[in-house]
């Protein structure tokens, strides 16, 4: 799959957020967007995947060709589109375990084998120290922060989409957590050839990861593309040289 998002505004409320991006996604690509809070990273993912609460005003987002702005979050979903959100929704009454289960089925239009599929997902409940207890619970139901991130790693595991964008993966993890939801995260996307695209404000998630891509966001466009390099540079300088340069350009 590629994905390429052209000349893309996005508002909220009214409000222009995301300016005119362009960012293309080959596949088994790794990228990450960084950016300051407010930036509109997470207004870029939500257009990425079709969520109700913004608007694309300009431009388009393509996947394999097709313009996919007239497409529901579920039609993008089975296009093989993965979006985890930065506030995972809580949904009381489906099991985790069986909300898997369905997920993947509709995806492969199979009934998954049992036994094979819970050793599957415990391979990664182990992987990602998981306690059992939430697996037989309901959807991210009373899971704190960091359960809820993990439970989102174990559903792209299972999926394995095409392309997996990740809002803030790390939020709210404590340190040991994020680097078995980083590392894993990197591990599954290269194992199953996934385009990745990671989303983040800060670059402690990166010391896990192996990106091939960095673009950095400020002010809803994105102001440099590079590599690695991108990194320790916003670590020496942070984001105020990017903002500066953006603010000098108005
Ligand atoms: N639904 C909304 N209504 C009003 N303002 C919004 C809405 N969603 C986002 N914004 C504003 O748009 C800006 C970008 O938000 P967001 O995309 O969440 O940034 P980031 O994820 O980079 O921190 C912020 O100033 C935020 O307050
Ligand atoms: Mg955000």
């Amino acid at each position: 799959m590629i994905l390429d998002i052209k000349d893309l505004c996005v508002s909220a409320a009214g409000k222009e957020i995301v300016k005119g991006v362009n960012l293309k996604i080959k596949e088994g690509e790794f990228h990450v967007i960084m950016g300051p809070n407010g930036c509109g990273k997470t207004t870029l993912a939500k257009a990425i995947m079709g969520h109700p609460g913004v608007k694309v005003t300009k431009g388009d987002i393509v996947v394999d060709k097709q313009s996919i702005l007239g497409l529901s979050p579920d039609k993008r979903a089975r296009l093989g589109l993965f979006l985890q959100f930065q506030n995972p929704v809580e949904i009381e009454g489906v099991g985790f375990v069986n909300f898997l289960r369905a997920a993947k089925e509709s995806q492969t239009n199979n009934t998954a084998d049992i036994k094979e599929f819970m050793g599957e997902i415990r391979g990664y409940t182990e992987k990602l120290a998981i306690t059992n207890g939430i697996i037989g619970r309901s959807l991210n139901h009373g899971f704190s922060g960091g359960e809820k991130k993990k439970a989102e790693v174990l559903q792209m595991a299972i999926l394995k989409p095409k392309l997996a964008v990740l809002d803030e993966p790390d939020s709210g993890l404590d340190i040991d957590a994020v680097k078995a939801v980083a590392k894993n995260i990197n591990e599954i996307a290269k194992k199953e050839k996934m385009g990745l695209l990671v989303i983040t404000h800060y670059n402690r998630i990166l010391s896990y990861m192996d990106p091939q891509f960095i673009h950095v966001m400020v002010d809803g466009k994105i102001v440099a593309d590079g590599g690695k390099e991108l990194v320790h540079k916003l670590e020496k300088d942070g984001y105020d040289s990017f903002v500066k340069a953006q603010n000098d350009k108005k």
